[in-house]
């Protein structure tokens, strides 16, 4: 890729692969936020598609911040004093600026996330929830200490790692890796494995939380966090983990025993299918920004 998008452009791009892959993906994150809950999933589509919308403009902003602060602060830091702007950032730079763009993105996603939820469990439209939400308007921040370190994690995962990985392999092994697309799978398994194994339990944290407003069974982060622990133990953190963003892995159904590996592998083809259609949709909408 020799040219570049601007960063009004990347962050229409990622709010483009975000829009996409949630109306793809609602019913397994439906899926996913019923047995983090511990509730009864319904296979009723007008039930699982409950709260898409909220879902859709979470997905869009969150995506949007997070790829234009992103590339916002990799910039800034590249461009700093003293420091060549044609030199690749580090990957503890590559982090900082994934970490802080995902907790900007949290402000715009928890409340969101917390519409749809509630829309999951009662049903009805956005106002009515929300209306709902803000008669004690305090309560519109309901998980998000969650969400934010989730989304910092997340980020981190999937902006900050792959390019690292990815430059690093085609450095080191030039034969092997080649071109961009042979580093690109690896550098997406690492980026994922990192992305789902660490941010899940953040994620059943705000779940529990968020479904939960009238705190009758979940109170504070810390007091979820310990309910949950006492009710299931390390695996309570890891409910749901395998609907975790449609992250389905078929094979896990039938084959319950040796699902390790298999599992590793769906859970990165997730962050390996935004890593490539972000550049792929990039191509399409900006066509005259990638002359090679
Ligand atoms: C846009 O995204 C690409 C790919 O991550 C990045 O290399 C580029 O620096 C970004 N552009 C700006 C202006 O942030
Ligand atoms: C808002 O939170 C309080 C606890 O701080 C809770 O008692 C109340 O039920 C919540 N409000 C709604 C509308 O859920």
């Amino acid at each position: 890729m020799s040219a570049e998008l601007d960063e009004q452009q990347n962050a229409t791009v990622g709010m483009t692969v975000g829009m996409i892959e949630v109306l793809i993906l609602q019913p397994f994150n439906y899926a996913k936020n019923m047995v983090q809950q511990q509730r009864t999933i319904s296979l009723n589509p007008m039930i699982m598609y409950r709260g898409v919308g909220a879902n859709c403009i979470n997905m869009g902003s969150c995506t949007m911040i997070q790829f234009a602060v992103g590339g916002k602060l990799k910039s800034m830091v590249s461009n700093q004093e003293g420091n060549d702007p044609n030199k690749p950032l580090t990957l503890g730079q590559e982090m900082s600026c994934g970490i802080v763009a995902g907790t900007m993105s949290a402000v715009v996603g928890s409340p969101l996330e917390l519409i749809m939820i509630q829309q999951q469990r009662k049903g009805g439209g956005v106002p009515t929830r929300l209306g709902d939400i803000m008669q004690n308007p305090v309560n519109i921040t309901r998980g998000f200490v969650g969400a934010a370190i989730r989304e910092a994690l997340w980020t981190c995962g999937y902006l900050s790692i792959p390019p690292v990985v990815r430059r690093t392999l085609m450095e080191s092994y030039p034969d092997t890796f080649d071109t961009n697309d042979k580093a690109r799978v690896p550098a997406a398994l690492l980026g994922g494995l990192f992305a789902c194994y660490l941010t899940h339990p953040f994620d059943t944290i705000k779940t529990c939380m968020q479904g939960d407003i009238e705190r009758e069974v979940y109170g504070n982060f810390f007091q979820t966090a310990r309910k949950i622990s006492s009710d299931s133990g390390l695996r309570g953190f890891y409910r749901g983990a395998t609907f975790r963003y449609g992250r389905m892995n078929p094979f896990k159904l039938f084959l319950p025993r040796l699902n390790l590996s298999l599992s590793l592998f769906s859970n990165c083809s997730a962050v390996f299918l935004m890593d490539l259609m972000r550049e792929k949709i990039g191509r399409l909408m900006y066509p005259q920004a990638f002359t090679d």
